[in-house]
């Protein structure tokens, strides 16, 4: 088994996405072990309890510095034993003491085919906001490594989405979401704990 460990801050529709992969057998040799949240109100992790998966807050604002909260977040996973941190909708800023430690082992879901929409300020609905008013017809969702670069690493997975006429940002989000990132997230995570898995 490798441990995954899953980042949240909100309403953690991609975290139910995974517990309902795994349980259906579909996460391969992933076990979802922890999950994390920059938020101790978001509703991830009532799903995360519902799901019997334990869980903690960890809070940027109750670190001095980037790097003290890197490090104790770090702590937090290497004390659980986690092999991969699964960033879904996880809005705290990581930054290279915890990339460091996690190396190739993080990945992130951005709803939106990269290069396109992405990178600083490129986030929730802002992403869809800019995509219709770009006037694109197609969009979709990415699901990448993270390195020092703002969803600048390796591409791991991409699904397109038509935009069409009459869309919101808000109906968007919602199509991306559905058709695209909770199908990917759960497909990228089961492919790279099966590379983990297979280099030990
Ligand atoms: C998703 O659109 C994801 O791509 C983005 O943040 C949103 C999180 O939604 N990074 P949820 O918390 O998984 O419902």
């Amino acid at each position: 088994m490798v441990k995954v460990a899953v980042l949240v801050s909100g309403g953690g529709t991609n975290l139910q996405a995974l517990i309902d992969a795994q349980a259906a057998g579909k996460l391969g040799c992933g076990q979802i072990s922890l999950v994390v949240s920059s938020n101790s109100k978001a509703y991830a992790l009532t799903r995360a309890e519902n799901a019997g998966i334990p869980s903690a807050v960890v809070r940027r604002k109750d670190f001095a510095s980037g790097e003290e909260y890197d490090l104790a977040l770090a702590q937090t996973l290497k004390d659980n034993g986690i092999q991969l941190v699964v960033l879904a909708g996880f809005l705290s800023i990581l930054g290279p003491k915890f990339i460091e430690a996690y190396r190739d082992r993080i990945i992130n879901i951005h709803p939106s085919l990269i290069p396109s929409f992405c990178g600083d300020g490129f986030y929730g609905l802002r992403v869809h906001e800019a995509a219709l008013e770009k006037g694109v017809k197609v969009t979709g969702a990415t699901v990448h490594f993270v390195n020092e670069i703002c969803d600048g690493g390796e591409i791991i997975l991409q699904k397109a989405v038509y935009v069409e006429e009459g869309d919101t940002p808000e109906i968007l989000q919602r199509r991306v979401m559905e058709q695209a990132e909770w199908e990917l997230l759960p497909k990228a995570t089961a492919m790279i704990c099966e590379k983990i898995a297979n280099k030990k």
